[in-house]
């Protein structure tokens, strides 16, 4: 018999409570909370799903040193996927949960097919990785593996959407590398609430995580993104593990970026890119050309600058239009940067060099569809926008780097050094960037070009007539 437990869940948010209550603490839901002890005790009796807490129940765990326990990070299992495993930190940490975002369609799927049968491929005496799919077929996912050249005797498929079936499995495999497709579509019809529901996928996250770090295999969550960006409701799973990936990029094209937003045991903001092909992802060689990074002629409303992301500087293409308003309202169209960033530089383009952009057309993007989350990179986007708007190109050869303050003041942002070293290996002749505190003495002899603020940035660009 299983013991008898009393707590409550919330349909709403999935937050489980001691005693009933009639409002739920964590959400505010009134009325929500439903007796989950029938539930769990039934399922565990049956020897199949225990939820989280039936499996609290009479554990016992004592404090010990910290020095006593033992390290986990040195045992990475990595794919041999590079890109991959770059963003990951090195590979995939045991015991750890990894949630992947993305829109429908963009390649999830497929990515860790690709990774899952690289891992089973490895070291195939170190057990079965196991591929669970609730919203494809067992043939339509052999097709895929096919295309994929993936089939592999140690890589198991299990079509479901219960969750009890899903530990069945982790028990007769011993998987040491579990991908559940996706989150949404698993969950335990004996709860009262819908499946997909905010309360199911926390549950089934919190069922599979206990079961994950028992046994201590990577668990990949494969989540779809709604309209509004949150994945399965208000992005609540995100504090609930130990990464958090997003994969993006144009359906139309064939580039995809993998973004890490949250990574336990690795750096954030790390990207990794790939194409889609024929016949799957296919890891991108040269980032700097894939991001437009390599283009030295000056053009027009396009700016080249360096972004960091995690650990490596990578050249990118920011790419304007402007047009004077030929109806009412300007449009104004803006992708991969923030658009409250792009409405202060116009501020300071105004304040700071009489350059009215405020009622034009305007529309700005990220070559390759990276998403910029850095500020040193204004001064290019800056000057992109000057030269769109005064029809005059950029000087050849030259990169921007810097943060622009609110009076029109140029700051380094971080890791001037290194972004200033990538330019110089793409064969930049010159990088217009802030003073820095001791200057740079370690990089090609003119290189940088000292510039203190934004006027002095644009004269020297070639976006603004020189005032003698
Ligand atoms: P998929 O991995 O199913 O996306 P997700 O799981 O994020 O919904 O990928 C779907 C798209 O990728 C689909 O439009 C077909 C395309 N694709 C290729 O171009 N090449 C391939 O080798 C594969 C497997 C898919
Ligand atoms: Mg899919």
């Amino acid at each position: 018999m299983a013991k008898k437990t009393t707590r409550y869940m919330c349909k709403e948010c999935g937050a489980e409570s001691s005693s009933w209550l009639g409002r739920c603490p964590q959400c505010g839901a009134w009325d929500s909370l439903t007796e989950l002890a029938r539930v769990i005790g039934a399922k565990a009796a049956a020897g199949k799903v225990g939820g989280s807490a039936a499996a609290a129940v009479g554990v016992r765990v004592e404090a010990q040193p910290l020095a006593d326990v033992p390290a986990e990070c040195a045992t990475r299992m990595a794919s041999g996927m590079d890109e991959l495993d770059r963003v990951l930190g090195g590979g995939f940490v045991p015991g750890s949960v990894i949630l992947v975002g993305g829109d429908p369609g963009i390649g999830k799927s497929t990515l860790l097919l690709q990774a899952a049968h690289l891992l089973a491929d490895l070291d195939e005496k170190q057990g079965k990785v196991l591929y669970v799919s609730g919203e494809e077929s067992p043939g339509q996912v052999r097709m895929r593996a096919e295309r994929l050249d993936s089939l592999h005797p140690e890589l198991y498929f299990l079509g479901t959407t219960e969750l009890a079936d899903v530990r069945q499995a982790i028990e007769q495999l011993n998987p040491r590398m579990v991908v559940l497709d996706s989150v949404q579509t698993i969950g335990n019809p004996e709860l009262d609430t819908a499946m997909g529901s905010v309360a199911q996928v926390r549950h089934v996250t919190q069922a599979l995580t206990r079961v994950a770090k028992e046994r201590g295999f990577p668990l990949i969550l494969i989540g779809h993104v709604t309209k509004e960006g949150q994945i399965a409701g208000p992005r609540m799973l995100e504090h609930m593990v130990d990464a958090v990936f997003y994969f993006e990029g144009e359906e139309s094209g064939p580039g995809r970026i993998l973004r890490s937003v949250k990574n336990r045991f690795g750096p954030t903001h790390e990207v990794a890119l790939f194409e889609m092909s024929g016949r799957g992802l296919l890891p991108v060689t040269d980032p700097a050309g894939f991001l437009g990074g390599r283009h030295l002629k000056g053009e027009m409303g396009a700016a080249v600058t360096i972004t960091f992301t995690g650990t490596r500087p990578l050249a990118v293409e920011l790419q304007t239009l402007v047009s004077a308003p030929r109806y009412g309202t300007p449009a104004r169209v803006v992708q991969g940067v923030d658009p409250k960033r792009v409405s202060l530089l116009l501020a300071v383009l105004e304040k700071s060099a009489g350059l009215e952009l405020g009622g034009c057309d305007l529309f700005v993007q990220v070559a390759g569809g990276l998403k910029l989350d850095d500020p040193a990179t204004d001064a290019a986007l800056l000057t992109a926008l000057a030269s769109a708007h005064t029809g005059r190109p950029l000087k050849d050869a030259t990169l921007f780097l810097g943060e622009v303050g609110l009076r029109g003041n140029l700051r380094p942002g971080s890791n001037l050094e290194e972004r200033c070293f990538e330019a110089a290996r793409l064969g930049f002749q010159s990088v217009i960037a802030p003073p820095v505190n001791g200057g740079f003495k370690s990089l090609p002899a003119g290189l940088v070009r000292e510039v203190p603020d934004v006027r002095a940035l644009l004269e020297l660009s070639g976006a603004l007539a020189r005032q003698e």
